[in-house]
């Protein structure tokens, strides 16, 4: 099964969203194959954000992912990369499509709520960051074939 990494950031967190959040990736018939609410050091998010380290609103995303606990998810299913992405709506709040999270929760740019890797080299570089292999679970939800029909192409 194909796995993605998403983080619910602070701003999430604080808000007391999580649930919420949590519920629309489940609704949509990803399975939740490992979960920590945690603190980001700011050596672990200088590496997941290593490719941003040229941008203007580098130190302001380090400052912030590292501000409070966020909850961090690997999420499994046939093509929950995209599925994920898609769920949480373009990256600034006041831009994305109301009905995904971040345009029904969020307006900000740089507070966004979520965090899903943009592709599998993402995926595979940012998941061993955040879990070893021991804590993610692999197993068939049940009903789990009425979402993802094994014999699709
Ligand atoms: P993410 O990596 O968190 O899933 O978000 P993304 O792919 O939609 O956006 P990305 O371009 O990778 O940016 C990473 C995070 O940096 C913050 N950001 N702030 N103020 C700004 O112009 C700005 N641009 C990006 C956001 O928190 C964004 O999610
Ligand atoms: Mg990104």
């Amino acid at each position: 099964m194909k796995r993605t990494l998403i983080i619910l950031k602070p701003d999430a967190v604080q808000r007391r969203l999580m649930g919420r959040i949590i519920q629309r990736f489940e609704d949509k018939g990803l399975v939740v194959a490992g979960v920590k609410l945690m603190r980001v050091s700011r050596e672990l998010a200088q590496r997941h954000y290593a490719v941003h380290e040229s941008k203007p609103f580098y130190p302001s995303l380090i400052d912030y992912i590292t501000s409070g606990p966020v909850l961090v998810m690997v999420l499994a299913g046939d093509r929950c990369i995209d599925i994920a992405r898609t769920l949480m709506g373009k990256t600034f709040g006041y831009e994305a499509d109301p009905g995904t999270i971040r345009g029904d929760f969020g307006a900000s740019r740089s507070f966004n709520l979520v965090h899903g890797s943009d592709s599998p080299e993402s995926a595979a570089f940012e998941i061993p960051l955040y879990f070893s292999e021991e804590e993610l679970m692999e197993y068939t939800p049940a009903g789990g074939r009425w979402v993802f029909p094994a014999d699709e192409v």
